[in-house]
């Protein structure tokens, strides 16, 4: 028998790993299941549980970075309904963070005072959920995590779309950057929380005003989410005898959106 641990000291270029657990599927794969149409319970659910993850990402100083349904895996024995359901179908399944591939700190080692806003060379992060400031090649600190957050809410509550960026799967990378920097520039509150996404107002009003050092008050975006959330109502219903459990979820391995 051949330990991993032998296997890793043979292989001296293999200077570090990690082992985690193995989760079940990845929201996209869900969503897309779901036609792109999921309750406003589940949503909430996803938001606030997203929301929870990033605050304890940024209390261990560092900005996620790369927040998007793909990177969001429910536990491996959850089992969520295949159907749109009204019902919110993550109570009593737990939701975890994935690839922290471009995590950055946001507190400076040496002083351990937070970071100043400088230029990055690259962009590392994802076209379509990133703040205007990371598509500005600006270094990211919490604030950015929310304004995902922002735009991811806006995606789910709006069947996958996000006003003005339509990116297309044939265009090539740097046209879609540029198409969405410019959505992102370009947009009013009014065009982005648009639709479905009107409850956000309040939510992005709060996010998009944060300061680059602001610490978020991570308990009173929560209440605010509660609230926009408490007004609105599904309209769906479905007959909740046709719904199917699904069976294990093989890996999803579509990160469609990263550069
Ligand atoms: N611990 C895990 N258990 C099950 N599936 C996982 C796990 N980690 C990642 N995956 C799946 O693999 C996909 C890609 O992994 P990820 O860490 O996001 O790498 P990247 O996006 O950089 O390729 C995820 O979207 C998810 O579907
Ligand atoms: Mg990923």
């Amino acid at each position: 028998m051949i330990l991993f641990t032998d296997l890793v000291a043979q292989h001296e270029e293999l200077l570090s790993y990690m082992v985690m657990p193995r989760y079940g599927q990845n929201l996209e794969a869900f969503f897309e299941k779901q036609k792109c149409s999921i309750s406003n319970a589940s949503i909430l659910e996803i938001i606030r549980g997203t929301l929870s993850m990033l605050e304890g990402v940024h209390a261990a100083g560092y900005s996620y970075n790369d927040l998007k349904l793909d990177n969001i895996m429910v536990g491996f024995n959850n089992r969520l309904s295949k159907e749109y359901t009204p019902e919110n179908v993550f109570a009593g399944a737990s939701l975890h963070l994935v690839d922290f591939g471009f995590a950055t700190s946001f507190v400076d080692k040496k002083t351990g005072l937070h970071i100043s806003q400088e230029e990055v060379e690259t962009f590392r992060g994802n076209m379509i959920f990133g703040s205007l400031n990371q598509l500005n090649f600006l270094k990211t600190s919490r604030r950015d995590d929310l304004i995902s957050l922002l735009y991811m809410s806006i995606y789910m509550l709006n069947q996958g779309k996000l006003t003005g960026i339509d990116l297309d799967t044939h265009m090539v990378n740097t046209e879609a950057f540029k198409l969405a920097r410019k959505a992102k520039q370009n947009h009013t509150m009014d065009d982005l929380c648009c639709d479905n996404a009107q409850i956000m107002k309040k939510f992005a009003n709060e996010v998009l005003n944060l300061k680059f050092k602001e610490q978020p008050d991570y308990k009173k975006l929560d209440k605010i989410l509660c609230e926009a959330f408490s007004e609105v109502r599904d309209h769906c219903e479905t007959n909740s005898s046709s719904v199917e459990m699904s069976d294990d979820e093989p890996m999803d391995e579509d990160s469609k959106n990263s550069i």
